[in-house]
């Protein structure tokens, strides 16, 4: 019997502030995957401006794909399609890699994909783990979104909940501005928890209603504004190591409670995390020590497949690829696209 084909997917991700590629063969071996990183630009600003980020990514691009390409050591023709992430993210961001994906579609005559960002933050635990495999509880915490989301086969999310206000990320950037350590404030508020005092200030944990698998972390927030001030117009010093070490522990243990708690109702024994706060070394080890307890398997990405990148880019759009899904030139960004909606 003849060989199945291999699948060669070119991969480009700009939703927010990273540009970036990558060459995945049969979705799950990562050939080439190239980021250049906005981040050092926009901490000038304290945070992402979008149209900066657009800019940036035009400036990028080619340059990003023609590595990606050079790094797999392979060409345009060799790919079988493109995947590309059309939404959700910044608009003017998102429309330059599709513009980008849809012209190299054009001029080769191959398939296009469009790929839901959240979703490919999902698949990044297929690239980790070869085994990986649905059905499992998803916890996705980026700098965007915080959703706790049931996988029931490739391609099949049931979202149980998402945050009402800000993202885990985003609480942590803003958290991390508050007390001074600059953006982008999750791995600036890891690194200093790990030698402050968890339980030097009792912030709250907002679990919400007793049924509901939604996450708030917009009160968390303001209570660490209003601690900080108080103590200011006190007089009293700040510990901020002690601040980032109570926030944390308050953010790790709603997640951690909440993706548990999810798991069990639906009966599955294996949790995956994504996004980028996913590299978070308190929420991977809290989740570790959990699942370890329920007798649950645990997938975390490495760090580099957690933050935005092109290479869970092309294993989602792999998956799409093999269950027929091909798009049209006319698609078009949608920076509020919903997961599991096409
Ligand atoms: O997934 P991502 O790269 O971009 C979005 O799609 O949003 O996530 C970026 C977010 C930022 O808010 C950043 O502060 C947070 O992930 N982050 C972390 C850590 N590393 C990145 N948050 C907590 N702990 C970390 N180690
Ligand atoms: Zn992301």
């Amino acid at each position: 019997m003849e060989d199945k084909k291999d699948i060669y997917i070119l991969a480009i991700e700009s939703s927010c502030d990273e540009t970036a590629a990558a060459v995945v063969k049969n979705g799950r071996e990562v050939l080439s995957n190239v980021i250049s990183s906005q981040i050092a630009l926009h901490t000038l600003y304290g945070g992402v401006v979008p149209e900066i980020a657009s800019r940036k990514h035009v400036e990028s691009i080619d340059g990003v794909i023609k590595t990606a390409l050079g790094e797999a050591g392979m060409k345009l023709e060799e790919m079988d399609a493109i995947g590309v992430t059309y939404g959700p993210g910044l608009v003017g961001a998102l429309l330059v890699g599709l513009a980008e994906a849809k012209a190299l579609a054009y001029a080769a005559d191959k398939p296009l994909i469009g790929v839901h960002h959240i979703e490919g933050h999902i698949c990044a635990n297929y690239i980790q783990n070869k085994d990986f495999e649905p059905p499992y509880m998803a916890l996705v915490v980026s700098g965007g979104h915080s959703h706790l989301v049931y996988v029931s086969d490739y391609g099949k999310y049931e979202i149980l909940g998402h945050t009402r206000d800000d993202a885990a990320g985003e609480a942590y950037d803003k958290v991390a501005r508050a007390i001074g350590m600059g953006y982008p404030g999750g791995p600036k508020i890891d690194a200093a928890a790990k030698i402050g005092n968890p339980n030097a200030v009792k912030f709250p944990r907002v679990f919400l209603e007793e049924d509901s698998y939604d996450f708030s972390f917009s009160g968390l927030k303001s209570a660490v504004l209003n601690y900080v001030n108080k103590q200011k117009m006190m007089g009293e010093e700040i510990v901020p190591e002690d601040i980032a070490a109570s926030f944390q522990q308050s953010v790790v243990e709603v997640l951690v409670g909440k993706t548990i708690k999810a798991a069990k109702a639906h009966g599955v024994k294996k949790i995956a995390l994504a996004g980028g706060v996913a590299s978070n070394s308190a929420l991977r080890s809290k989740m570790q020590a959990a699942c370890e307890k329920e007798g649950f398997y645990l997938s975390v990405p490495s760090p580099i497949l957690c933050t935005d990148n092109a290479a869970m880019i092309g294993c989602a759009a792999y998956y799409e690829y093999i269950a027929g899904v091909r798009d049209g030139l006319d698609l078009n960004a949608n920076p509020s696209l919903r997961l599991g909606q096409r």
